[in-house]
Formats: structure tokens, sequence, C-alpha cells
């Protein structure tokens, strides 16, 4: 039989992603040129400039990933790219320039939901997790736990009432002076800080309801560093940070422990940037309650081979596939 080749093209935000899966999960190549640089003397992503990025890193992705492992274009069997939930400029310039591939090669392609793709970026690497499982997506825009009832076939159970838990980390970094993209920074000195120093709140924790709310929390932190200012007293970032994260953490884990209960399914995977902290991780991994899958660090974030399985996936469900992909940067999940 012969091997089925797909490129995945990610341009949802501000990471171009580049990657070529053969059959179900294995990689045979993936590129990823991240804006951060860029965008952090910013304190955010500039729209129309993520785009611009895209437009000059991803073909030259394309082609290196080719050369790469010595096949041309026409040789793919099908090309999956995102076509949203994201940012309108970068996601056109990832589906128009698949479009153009697509019929160039004569390559069939598929539009992946950004979301669906985090969604698989755990099962890249794990081959023994299988639906049904529920699926904790944490990103800079999502926070929300998905029951994944068999591929193709999701439930949403909950999410977050106002910022994403992303968003909520690069907030609270920029209330803290640290720079952007903000969670990997408290991350980093949360390790040093003693996470009970300040005892914020743990929104929504004792609700019924699988449900978020992370803006508050933002708020607490920015009260407590005012009185630090106010007082003139040095800020205690460490601690501040660790107290943030445990808070987060906490917040995600009751909600995640709640999904569990009311479902009675013991399986969960996390994906999305926020998965690639620490905390989360240790508490997710060292559950009593269910057994947790992860990705590895640098698919948790956003990349192009969870795109290319996730539309691999769908093409073997018979999704519809065709060459008029268009771009909708406010896709639901499911
Ligand atoms: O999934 P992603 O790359 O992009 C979106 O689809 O949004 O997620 C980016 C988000 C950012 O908000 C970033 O601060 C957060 O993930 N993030 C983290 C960590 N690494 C990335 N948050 C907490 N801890 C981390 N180690
Ligand atoms: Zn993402």
């Amino acid at each position: 039989m012969k091997n089925f080749l797909t490129l995945g093209i990610e341009t949802s935000c501000d990471d171009t992603g580049v990657a070529i899966l053969e059959n179900d999960n294995k990689v045979l190549c993936e590129y990823l040129s991240s804006q951060i640089k860029d965008h952090s003397r910013f304190g955010g992503v500039i729209p129309e400039f993520a785009a611009r990025k895209h437009l000059e890193n991803l073909l030259p992705l394309v082609d290196a990933a080719l050369r790469e492992i010595n096949i041309r274009g026409q040789d793919l069997s099908l090309i999956a790219v995102t076509r949203g939930p994201g940012l309108m400029g970068s996601l056109i310039v990832g589906v128009q320039t698949a479009i153009a591939l697509s019929q160039v090669w004569g390559v069939p392609l598929i539009g992946v939901n950004h979301i669906e793709g985090h969604l698989f970026a755990p099962l890249v690497d794990s081959q023994d997790l299988e639906p049904p499982f529920l699926s904790l997506i944490v990103s800079g825009g999502h926070t929300e736990i998905i029951e994944v009832k068999e591929f193709g076939k999701y439930r949403l159970l909950g999410e977050t009432r106002d910022d994403a838990a992303g968003e909520a980390y690069d907030k609270a970094a920029r209330i803290l002076g640290l720079k952007y993209p903000g969670g990997p920074e408290i991350d980093k000195l949360a390790k040093t800080g003693d996470s009970h120093a300040f005892n914020f709140p743990i929104p929504l924790k004792n609700t019924h309801e699988i449900e978020f709310s992370f803006s508050g929390l933002k708020t607490a932190l920015l009260w407590q560093v005012k009185k630090f200012q106010e007082a003139g007293e040095n800020i205690p970032v460490n601690d501040l940070c660790a107290s943030f994260q445990r808070a987060v953490t906490e917040a995600l884990m009751a909600k995640v422990n709640l999904a569990v209960k009311l479902t009675g399914i013991k399986r969960v995977s996390a994906s999305g940037g926020v998965s690639a902290n620490s905390a989360l991780r240790e508490a997710l991994s060292n559950s009593k309650n269910f057994r947790a899958w992860l990705p590895k660090l640098s698919r948790c974030t956003d990349n192009a081979v969870m795109v290319a399985m996730a539309g691999h996936n769908s093409w073997e469900r018979g999704a519809f596939v065709n060459d008029t992909v268009i771009p909708d940067p406010a896709l639901h999940a499911i």
C-alpha cells in the first residue's frame, strides 16, 4: 500500500507551522517559525504584522519540508490547513496558500478546526489514547472541556465565561511587568516562588457547573500589586507568580475532576499552550481520579503536526474535502 502523506499547515495566530505526516501519526518532518520575538516588543500579537510574517515564512517552510523528505508537492496525498478559529489575516494567508498549492499540485485539501487540531496533539505520541475521553483545551483563546465520544463526535461540556487561561497568564504577566507570552515567564519564576504566599480566590471552584472564569483572578492580582506599589515596597514577583499559577491550576483541576465525576470517563487529555504549564502537568499526571495524556512540550502550543493529524483523521472519516475551504475566525470547536 502506498503511504498516505499529509501536509499540515498552521497559521491561525503568530506561529507559522508546516509538517508532513505519514499515515496516521508518523511525523516525517515538522517546521515552526515563531514570531514571539517580533510580537513581544508590542506586548501581544499585532494581527496585521502576524499575517505579513506568515506570508514571508510559509512557502519557504513548505519548500524546506518537501526537500527534507525528498518528495515533490505532487507526491502528497492530502493538504490539511487550519481554517479557524484564529486571526482573520493569518488564516487567510494559510488557507489561500493551501488552496493554491492544492490546485497546482492536484492534491485534495481539507480545512481543519484549530481546536480539533489541539485535541489531536496528545495523540501524536500516544497510540493508547482512544475515545471516549475528556479533552481539556487550554490555550490563549480557549478554555474548555470537550467530551470526545468518538473522533468527529464531540460534546462541549463547559468553557470559560470570560478570559481564557492563557489570556489570564498573559495579562497577569503584563501586570507583573513580564514579557509576552506570559505563561512561560510565570511558569519559570513560579519555580522559585511560594505558591501559598498569597491566597488568590479559586474562581468558580465550588459551583456544580463545568465552567471557568479568570478575569476576577487577574483583578485580584492587580490589586495585590497595587498594594505593594502604594506602600512603596518591592513586589514579590516570584511568590505572586507561584500563587497565581496555583489558583489557575486549582480552578482547572476542580472542573476536570467535576467532568470526570459527571461523565464517569476516567481518561483525560490536555492540550493548548497552557498544557505546557509545569504545575498543571504535574497536577494532571498525579491525579488519582483519572489517567492523563499530555502532548510533548513542543506540541502543546500551536503546531502543524496536530493539524495534519486532525486533517488525516477527518479524511479517513470521509469528511468533506474540496478546494473551497473558507477561513472562519470565529469557528466553533464543535
Ligand atoms: O495554543 P497556543 O499556542 O495558542 C492559541 O491557540 O492560543 O497557546 C498560547 C498560550 C499563551 O497565552 C501562553 O502564555 C500560554 O499558551 N502558555 C503557557 C505556557 N506556555 C504557553 N501558559 C502557562 N504556562 C506555560 N508554560
Ligand atoms: Zn492554539
